[in-house]
């Protein structure tokens, strides 16, 4: 007869060898490190138009939605691109750094809203635009 502590000890090492390359994945692809949220630079101090939870969700609806109202219903003084820009200058460090963050890409230079829609990388650019 083997002799229980045996048979526990035997298990144990077993169960770590089994176990190992999953707990060292875990481990050595963060799992359990907290996940950092990304540092977007927010220029003007105050409110967003909305509160910041909400904005947080809903703008790209709410951009759309927007679009409707402004192009298709003429309502000229509704929220626009326009609006978000005196707010929020840098694209680069706002929009574009959650965004690549967070693994959304519609708002890039290719095929995103700002293939056509004009929204300055950074300072940079809109200094250089304003000359
Ligand atoms: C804190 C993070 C964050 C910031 C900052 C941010 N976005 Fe977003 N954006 C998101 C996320 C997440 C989504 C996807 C949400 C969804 O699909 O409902 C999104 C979606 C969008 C969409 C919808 C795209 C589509 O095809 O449906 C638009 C438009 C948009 N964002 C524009 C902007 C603009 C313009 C700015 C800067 C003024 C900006 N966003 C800043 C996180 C962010
Ligand atoms: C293929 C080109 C194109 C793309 C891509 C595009 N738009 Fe537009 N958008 C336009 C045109 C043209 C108008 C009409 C301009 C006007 O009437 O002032 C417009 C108008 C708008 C307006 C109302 C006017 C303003 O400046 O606020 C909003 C809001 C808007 N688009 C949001 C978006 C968003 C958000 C995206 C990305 C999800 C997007 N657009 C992608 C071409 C485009
Ligand atoms: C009057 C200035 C102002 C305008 C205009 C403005 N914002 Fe904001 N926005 C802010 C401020 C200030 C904050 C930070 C609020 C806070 O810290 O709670 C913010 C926060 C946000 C956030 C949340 C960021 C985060 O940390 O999660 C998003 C997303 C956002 N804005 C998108 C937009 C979009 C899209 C537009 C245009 C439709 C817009 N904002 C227009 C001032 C503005």
């Amino acid at each position: 007869m083997v002799s229980t502590p045996k048979v526990i000890v035997v298990t144990a090492v077993f169960a770590f060898v089994l176990l190992f390359p999953f707990i060292y994945n875990a481990v050595g692809t963060g799992m359990f490190s907290e996940v950092k949220r990304p540092q977007v630079v927010i220029e003007k101090s105050g409110q967003c138009i909305k509160e910041t939870g909400y904005m947080r969700k809903h703008h790209g609806d709410m951009l759309e939605h927007n679009r409707e109202l402004i192009v298709r219903e003429g309502k000229r003084d509704t929220v626009g691109l326009s609006t978000c820009r005196k707010c929020h200058s840098n694209r680069e460090e706002f929009c574009d750094r959650c965004h690549n963050y967070v693994g959304v890409f519609p708002v890039n230079d290719y095929t995103g809203c700002f293939a056509c829609h004009y929204y300055p990388k950074n300072k940079k650019e809109l200094e250089s635009a304003r000359k």
